[in-house]
Formats: structure tokens, sequence, C-alpha cells
């Protein structure tokens, strides 16, 4: 018996690309149905090559679904979350809206898998299993082999971050962007209140009264949960840059026990989903172009932190596609996990 499997959000940046790694990993379904606004109902989307038919969400959508996949934003997974967990349905979710509430888990696959061991999809009891943030997945991919190794007491982490995470809307206008500014045009600002091409600009989530904004508090109380371990001091500064799809991190750790750079790049070498470009002869290092599309996350620029006497502190700067391992790879890997089970 095969899970039927819908998506919501199917006509979105993740949304599509839940399509093509479903497709490219051949995910058994024993039916797919996509669903997305009233504005895209009726639409023809291409599943291996058939057409399936967009259907308008609705309340009834999850009476023949076993999982469903959602990437339409926190207040629709809000709102149809529930039901569809209260249908049978196995939620995974992308939004932020069900991350923190402690009987969620909150998973990367290749970190945690253990805490979604309770979900089981064919008892039809429902549930919700929360896919992380993206730069959480991005950089924990990376910190967390080290982690385990000595220990992490203080991470200090700076994103680079790709137009993606902002939806397909917000790529389309960093390329319309572009090109209106190299013909000398006035730019279309219908997203972000600031220029994006040839600019750069702190993160668009909510400011809290701290100074910080909602993305990088994410990426502090995240990193603690999927850990389960309290006991570390994290600080995050988030960007956006003229990215297409692709984010970048610069990260700083501070260590419990010693780690020695040949021992760090060891690890990460060995870590499932983690890929080294770190040549310093070369001066080759990870970048977003080379990771967009990629499904592994990239570590490089492995380095002992100068401003330490001791073998405690390393920097490291890494890369991974947004859309992929950031959002819908890793939800469709918390899938696989699922039919494991
Ligand atoms: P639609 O294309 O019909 O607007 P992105 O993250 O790339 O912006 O995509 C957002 C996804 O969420 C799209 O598939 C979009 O569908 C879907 N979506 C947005 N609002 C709703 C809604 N009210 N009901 C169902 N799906 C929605």
């Amino acid at each position: 018996e095969e899970p039927r499997v819908a998506i919501v959000g199917a006509t979105g940046a993740v949304g599509q690309e839940f399509l093509e790694l479903l497709d490219q990993r051949d995910f058994p379904m024993g039916s797919l149905k996509l669903l997305a606004s009233a504005r895209s109902a009726g639409k023809a989307m291409t599943f291996k090559g058939q057409e399936i038919t967009v259907e308008e969400l609705t309340d009834k959508s999850f009476e023949d679904v076993d999982i469903a996949l959602f990437s339409a934003g926190g207040g629709i997974s809000k709102k149809f979350g529930p039901i569809a967990s209260d249908s049978g349905a196995v939620v995974v979710d992308n939004s932020s809206a069900f991350r923190m509430a402690p009987d969620v888990p909150l998973v990367i696959p290749e970190i945690n898998a253990e805490a979604m061991k309770d979900i089981k999809w064919r008892e039809r009891k429902g549930g919700i299993i929360a896919n992380p943030n993206c730069s959480t997945i991005i950089a924990l991919m990376a910190v967390t082999p080290l982690h385990r190794a000595a220990t992490v007491k203080r991470m200090v982490v700076s994103t680079y971050q790709a137009a993606s995470g902002a939806g397909q809307a917000a790529m389309d206008e960093l390329v319309l962007q572009t090109k209106e500014a190299l013909e000398g045009k006035e730019v279309t600002k219908d997203i972000f209140p600031i220029q994006y091409a040839f600019n750069l600009f702190s993160h668009n989530s909510p400011m809290q009264s701290n100074g910080y904004n909602e993305e990088e508090l994410k990426m502090v109380k995240e990193t603690k949960k999927i850990w389960s371990f309290d006991d570390v001091s994290i600080t995050a500064t988030c960007i956006r840059v003229p990215i297409i799809r692709a984010h970048a991190e610069s990260i700083n750790l501070e260590f419990e026990e010693p780690l020695s750079e040949a021992k760090a790049t060891e690890l990460l070498g060995g870590a499932p989903g983690v890929s080294l470009i770190d040549n310093r002869e070369e001066n080759t290092f990870p970048t977003p172009l080379e990771a967009s599309f990629k499904d592994d996350v990239f570590v490089g620029r492995i380095r002992k932190d100068i401003s330490r006497e001791d073998e405690r502190g390393l920097d490291l700067f890494v890369c991974g596609d947004q859309i992929r391992k950031g959002a819908a790879l890793n939800a469709v890997q918390i899938a696989e996990l699922l039919l494991e089970q």
C-alpha cells in the first residue's frame, strides 16, 4: 500500500520543487493531489509526463490524503495543517507555524530522525512534522557533525540569503530589477520595499524590539530544539543578497573540547549530505551558484579561529540550495523516513 500524497502550494517555488523531487527520487505514491489558491484552480501541471489539474485548497481537500506536503505560507499552514491532520493525514510543514510547538518534531533527517519516530502515516491518526528554517538547516548540516565531536558552546552566524526564500515572485522581481537597473530604468518594487538588484539588505522578516529580526531568532531557537540542547549561545545576522536560490553563511564556532582544522575537515568529509570544497592553493571555496540545484550542503574555508590561542575555535563558510535542502528536499526526506517507519 502506497501513501496518497497532496502538495499544498504546488504552484509555488517549493511546490514545484516537491514535484521534481518526488519524480526524481521515485517516491512511491498511490495518488498525487496538487492544491493551491482559487487563482490556480484548473491549471495543468505535469508529473512524470502526465497532466494533473491543480485544485483549490478547501477543508475537504485531505479526506483521501495520507501525507500532505505544505508550502503555501504560515497563514495557510496554521489554518489547514490541523484540518489535514484531523482528517488523518501526516503533515510535513515547511512554514514556521508549528516549528516551536513542543509536541511537533522539528526534523533534519540526517541529524534528528528519531524525533519523529512516533508518527506513522499508516495509522491515519494524523500528525504534524515541521521542516526547519532554511538557514538553520543549511548551517546545522555542517555544524552538527562538529557539535557531536566537540560540543558547540557558542555560534556566531552571518547569512547571505537568496531571493528564493521569499518565494517565486521575489526571484522574478530580482531578475526584472536587474534588467531594469541595467537599462537605467526605475526598478519595480512589488515584493520588497528596497531595491534588491545591485544591493543587499537586512532580512525582511519582522524586526523585534531587541533589534533581532525573526529569521535570526529562528536560527537561535530552532538549533536548540533540533539538537535537544539548550546550553549553547547563538547569535545571527541575516542578510538578503541578490542571489537567486542558494544561501551562503559564514559561521564562527567556539567548542567545549579542542577540535583541530584537520579533524573538522575529516568529520565534514564523511558527513552525510555534506560536500567539501576547500582548496586553499587554488582559492576555490563554496559558491551559491555551485550549490544551486544540488542536494548537498557545501562547506569550505574551514580554518582555526586565529583570535584564540587554543584549538577551541573554528570558522567555516557554507552554501546550500535554499529550495532543495533548505525546503523541498528536507521535507521529501522526512516523507521518505515516514515510509520506512
Ligand atoms: P497560487 O499560485 O495559487 O497563488 P511561493 O512561495 O513561490 O510564493 O508560492 C506560494 C504557494 O502558496 C503557491 O502555490 C500559492 O498558490 C499558494 N497559496 C497562496 N495563497 C494560497 C491560498 N489562499 N490557498 C491555497 N494556496 C495558496
